[in-house]
């Protein structure tokens, strides 16, 4: 039987990099996005390519949304085999005490909660059709502080928090969690702290031992992989894609 996965926020960036990548595997592609525009465009771009896939509108924010999405993947396909949590934002790159408290909300609401929602409402699916994986999005930002983002740096630190803690919840019902920790990454996310002039594209490369930015498919991979039969024993733990940033 085909597996089938979920995908928030993948219209743009690592979530789109990670459909194309789920696609090319064969799995039916479920994805959501807030835009609905956005989202039948991308339907299109996979159905171009051969890949199965069902487009449903998101806010990660939004429990009640939740739950249906990942009952709605399951209605139609019959069963969740994995569970990707990218949806993220990353806003405020400034001095902590110059961040904004509703930046910082907005950043749990989504990166934690948004996380939390679709481990809890996928988990219940998988629990009662033989299990599955869940990948989240963490950061070399959830292991580390780094200058001008100590409120993302939270939230994605929770996000580990919650890959760990789950992991070991589930790790003798079939059911593996685990995080992906992306070095920097050339997508919108970066590209807003760039344009504020916040960092520069080669300030954000030196960080990095291979001196460059990575990109949305060296993520996709990682998470592909995380998802697979290929890494049974590995639950809980967080796989570092990051150009060697956290070697140093
Ligand atoms: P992106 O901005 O292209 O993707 C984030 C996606 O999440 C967007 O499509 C956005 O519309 C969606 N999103 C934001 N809030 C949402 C909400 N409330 N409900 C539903 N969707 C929402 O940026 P990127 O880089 O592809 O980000 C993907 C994930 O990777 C995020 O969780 C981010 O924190 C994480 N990450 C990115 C890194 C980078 O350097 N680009 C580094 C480490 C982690």
């Amino acid at each position: 039987m085909k597996k089938t996965v979920l995908i928030t926020g993948a219209t743009t960036g690592i979530g789109k990099a990670t459909a194309f990548a789920f696609g090319h595997k064969g799995y039916n592609v479920v994805f959501t996005s807030r835009n609905q525009a956005r989202g039948e465009e991308f339907s299109k771009e996979l159905s171009a390519k051969g890949v199965e896939n069902t487009f449903l509108e998101l806010d990660v924010t939004d429990e009640e949304a939740v739950k249906t999405v990942v009952e709605k993947a399951v209605a139609k396909y019959g069963k969740l085999d994995a569970l990707v949590n990218n949806a993220g934002v990353a806003l405020g790159s400034v001095l902590m005490a110059d961040a904004t408290t509703e930046d910082l909300r907005q950043m749990l609401d989504t990166n934690v909660m948004g996380v939390f929602y679709g481990m809890k409402y996928a988990i219940k699916e998988m629990l009662k059709t033989g299990g599955g994986a869940i990948v989240n999005l963490a950061s070399i930002a959830g292991h580390n502080g780094l200058l001008y983002t100590a409120q993302y740096c939270a939230s994605k630190h929770a996000v580990v928090g919650l890959t760990k803690g789950a992991a070991i919840d589930y790790a003798t019902m079939g059911i593996r969690i685990n995080a992906i920790a992306p070095g920097a990454i050339k997508t919108n996310i970066i590209q807003a702290s760039i344009d504020t002039g916040a960092y520069s594209e080669e300030s954000i490369a030196a960080i990095h031992p291979m001196k460059r930015m990575g990109t949305p498919g060296d993520i996709a991979n990682g998470i592909v992989f995380l998802a697979s039969d290929d890494c049974p024993f590995m639950t809980g733990t967080t796989l570092f894609v990051d150009g060697g940033y956290n070697a140093q």
